[in-house]
């Protein structure tokens, strides 16, 4: 079961940078932060590519974390990572469902069969979850419901418990300026716990970790940090090392 940590930072590096050089000097000026592990804990995610590169030799408090796990271990499976290789390279956690993979059709049941593989390698799987818009009459909290739902399939009580879920409305996503306000997230987690805790029990349902994405920045972290979630997963600001650091002494 993942601690209780006041706030988890993940850093999803997405597809940046384009070349190991680039990646080793965004990992070294990340690993000299100065971090209140008490109060923090970074999960540091690189494209897979660079994994084993940055982290053989480190043996720091940075958490490493996967962009993407395979459905299941199988050694037929052409160009897909599997759980056991990600044990190799001592990554303890994996984010699922991003919007930029849904997008290139990953759908809500495949993304339960990762978050199973993940659970069996004991890798704690971040779960994206979010609308891609929003309307007034509210249709996209019937969206949002689906998506967690489906995505929770074969999910079971004691599973649930292993998991992160970090809301990111794509809308949001890599739209600087297009960051929720406070009162609107703090209403969307709300309703996200309502349906964990109607698909769980009370207290399973308000256990469970929920994160904030997308458009976070050094300039708006405090002010999304004081809604009601368990930190945050930072796209574009987690390449940019001085942003990295601004925001993680803010917290
Ligand atoms: P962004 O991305 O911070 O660049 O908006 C967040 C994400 O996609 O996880």
């Amino acid at each position: 079961m993942i601690k209780t940590y006041p706030k988890i930072i993940v850093a999803n590096w997405k597809s940046n940078p384009d070349s190991l050089f680039e990646a080793k000097k965004i990992f070294d000026t990340v690993k000299k932060i100065k971090v209140n592990y008490k109060k923090v804990l970074p999960i540091i995610c690189p494209p897979v590519i660079f994994l084993e590169n940055l982290t053989k030799k480190y043996r720091g408090n940075l958490k490493i974390g996967s962009q993407n796990i395979s459905y299941m271990d199988s050694s037929e499976l052409t160009g897909e990572i599997s759980g056991k290789m990600l044990n190799d390279m001592r990554v303890k956690y994996v984010i699922v469902g991003h919007s930029e993979r849904r997008m290139m059709g990953e759908s809500n049941i495949f993304i339960s069969q990762k978050i199973l593989n993940a659970l069996k390698n004991k890798i704690t799987p971040i779960l994206c979850v979010g609308e891609n818009v929003r309307d007034n009459g509210g249709e996209f909290l019937r969206f949002l419901e689906k998506q967690i739902i489906e995505s929770l399939t074969n999910i079971s009580k004691e599973n649930i418990k292993n998991i992160v879920i970090a809301y990111e409305p794509v809308w949001a996503i890599g739209e600087k300026g297009h960051t929720m306000d406070v009162h609107d997230l703090n209403q969307t987690i709300l309703f996200i716990k309502k349906v964990l805790v109607e698909k769980y029990d009370r207290k399973t349902g308000l256990a469970i970790k929920i994160l904030y994405g997308g458009s976070v920045y050094d300039e708006n972290i405090s002010e999304i940090l004081s809604a009601d979630v368990n930190g945050v997963i930072l796209g574009r600001a987690s390449i940019n090392p001085s942003v990295f650091n601004n925001i993680l002494k803010k917290i």
